[in-house]
C-alpha cells in the first residue's frame, strides 16, 4: 500500500485550509477587530490510526476516501462560544468548498461531556491526475472545550477507550465546569474585548 501517495491529497488539503483559515485571522488583526479565531491546527490522520479505525468501523481500505471523514482534520480554537458561530457563518458563506454535514455538539453535548461544532466539508484539490474532491473535518471549539477534549483524549488513549467510571464522572464534571467557564467569560466578553483592544495581547 503506497500510503504516501494515498495521503498526498489530504496533506495538500490540510495545508491549503491552514493557510486560508490563518488568512482569515490575519485579516481581522489588520482591521484591528477581535479575531474570532485564537489558533488553528491541522493534521493528517496517522496511518496506524487509519488502520485501527477502519478495522473498528469495518471500513474497507478502498472506501476510506468516502467513509472516513477525518483523514484530513482541521481545528479552529476560539476565545468565546459566540466566536464559534461567527466562524461557522464565515465558513458557510465560502465558495471554495461544500459543506457535507454539520454536527452541533455544543447545544447537544455528547455523553462523554464532549463539546465542539463539527463541519464535514468536501474540498476540491488539484492533483497531478486532475481535480479530486477530498473530505475534511473541521472542529470548531473554545479554548475551554479544547482543554477538556485534549485531556479526555489522552485518558481514552491511556485506558484504550475504557476509562474507569470514577474518572468518567470526574470528566463529566470537568466538562460542566468548562461549560460554566465559557458562559461566565461570555458574560464579560465586552469588557475583555475592550481591554484587549487597549492593551495589546501577547
Ligand atoms: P468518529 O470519528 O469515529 O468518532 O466518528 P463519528 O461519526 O462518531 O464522529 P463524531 O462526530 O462523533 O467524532 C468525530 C471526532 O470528534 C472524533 O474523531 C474526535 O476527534 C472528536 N470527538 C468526538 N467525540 C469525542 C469525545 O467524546 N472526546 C473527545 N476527546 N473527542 C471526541
Ligand atoms: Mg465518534
Amino acid at each position: 500500500m503506497n500510503w504516501e501517495a494515498i495521503l498526498a491529497p489530504y496533506a495538500q488539503v490540510v495545508e491549503e485550509l491552514k493557510v486560508k483559515l490563518k488568512g482569515m485571522r490575519k485579516q481581522f488583526e489588520h482591521e484591528s477587530r477581535h479575531s474570532p479565531i485564537e489558533f488553528i491546527t491541522g493534521r493528517v490522520k496517522p496511518v496506524p490510526s487509519i488502520l485501527e479505525k477502519a478495522e473498528k468501523k469495518d471500513i474497507p481500505i478502498r472506501d476510506i476516501d468516502t467513509e472516513m471523514q477525518d483523514i484530513a482534520g482541521l481545528r479552529v480554537v476560539c476565545q468565546f462560544v459566540e466566536d464559534i458561530y461567527t466562524v461557522v457563518d464565515m465558513l458557510r458563506s465560502r465558495k471554495d468548498f461544500n459543506i457535507v454535514e454539520e454536527k452541533d455538539y455544543i447545544s447537544r453535548r455528547k455523553a462523554s461531556g464532549y463539546r465542539s461544532f463539527h463541519m464535514i466539508i468536501e474540498y476540491p484539490v488539484e492533483t497531478i491526475h486532475g481535480m479530486k474532491m477530498v473530505i475534511a473535518e473541521i472542529q470548531i471549539r473554545t479554548l475551554a472545550m479544547n482543554f477538556w477534549a485534549t485531556n479526555e483524549h489522552s485518558l481514552n488513549y491511556k485506558y484504550k477507550g475504557r476509562i474507569p467510571e470514577q474518572i468518567k464522572t470526574r470528566l463529566q464534571r470537568a466538562a460542566e465546569a468548562a461549560f460554566k467557564l465559557d458562559e461566565e467569560m461570555s458574560a464579560i466578553k465586552n469588557e475583555v474585548q475592550e481591554a484587549q483592544r487597549i492593551f495589546h495581547r501577547w
